[in-house]
């Protein structure tokens, strides 16, 4: 059966992971979450010490780039692809606020992004895939057969990534903070020369600020099933 790559973008905390995750169950594709291997090689770069709170050596990252091994191994116990840096598993630091905080500064830089633009796409050639991430119906895959860009009220977005995190233990973190870090990551996001967050030409917009999951989902899977009934 023709299988089709599924390219979601849009801004930090708008439930592209969710919709990704459930679109990838649905059609029994592959799930790719991009922002993970960055948010991946921001944790490296902290714990070498490459990047600190008032310095960044972007020249030690760029040759440490070949050493850091970044992959998703499938946890049939939770069923959920799991982000590895080397051989661990760092799935549940990479989404804390220290790396969620420092992790914009990494993905502005070149060298971060064609390397991680070089295995996304690796990842593709089989196509049966959904990536989620800022620039994947723009860069990754230009020519992604269906590409959803996501959108969602700020403080909407803001609430969600709260609840998400006190659900999984984090009783330092504020809202206040997590709005902040949203704004910022926004700010970054659309403001970088690299690869920046637009809406590509060919992109369908869902704004699921008053929408369902459930209803986000159909959406979503009535448009990829017109997609594939035309290939
Ligand atoms: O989706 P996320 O919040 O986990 O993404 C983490 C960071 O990585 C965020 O600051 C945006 C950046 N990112 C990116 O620049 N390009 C991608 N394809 C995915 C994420």
């Amino acid at each position: 059966m023709t299988k089709i790559i599924i390219a979601i973008d849009g801004y930090s905390s708008c439930g592209k992971s969710t919709l990704a995750k459930q679109l990838a169950k649905a059609l029994n594709y592959i799930y790719i979450d991009t922002g993970a291997m960055y948010r991946a090689i921001a944790l490296y770069a902290l714990r070498n010490k490459i990047l600190t709170a008032d310095k960044f050596d972007v020249e030690r990252l760029i040759k440490s780039l070949p050493n850091i091994n970044v992959s998703f191994s499938y946890n049939s116990v939770t069923n959920q692809s799991e982000t590895y840096l080397g051989n661990e598993n760092i799935e549940q630091e990479i989404r804390g606020i220290e790396v969620s905080n420092q992790v914009s500064k990494i993905a502005k830089i070149k060298e971060v992004r064609a390397k991680l633009v070089d295995i996304q796409r690796e990842l593709g050639k089989q196509k049966g895939l959904v990536m989620d991430g800022r620039d994947i119906g723009t860069v990754v895959f230009p020519n992604a057969e269906l590409k959803i860009f996501m959108t969602a009220a700020y403080k909407i977005r803001a609430k969600r990534r709260f609840d998400e995190l006190v659900s999984k233990g984090d009783t330092t973190t504020t809202f206040e903070e997590v709005l902040q870090n949203i704004n910022s990551r926004d700010n970054d996001d659309t403001s970088r020369t690299e690869h920046p967050l637009i809406k590509a030409n060919d992109a369908i917009e869902i704004d699921n600020s008053a929408i369902s999951q459930m209803e986000q989902l159909k959406i979503a899977l009535d448009l990829a099933k017109s997609k594939l009934a035309n290939q």
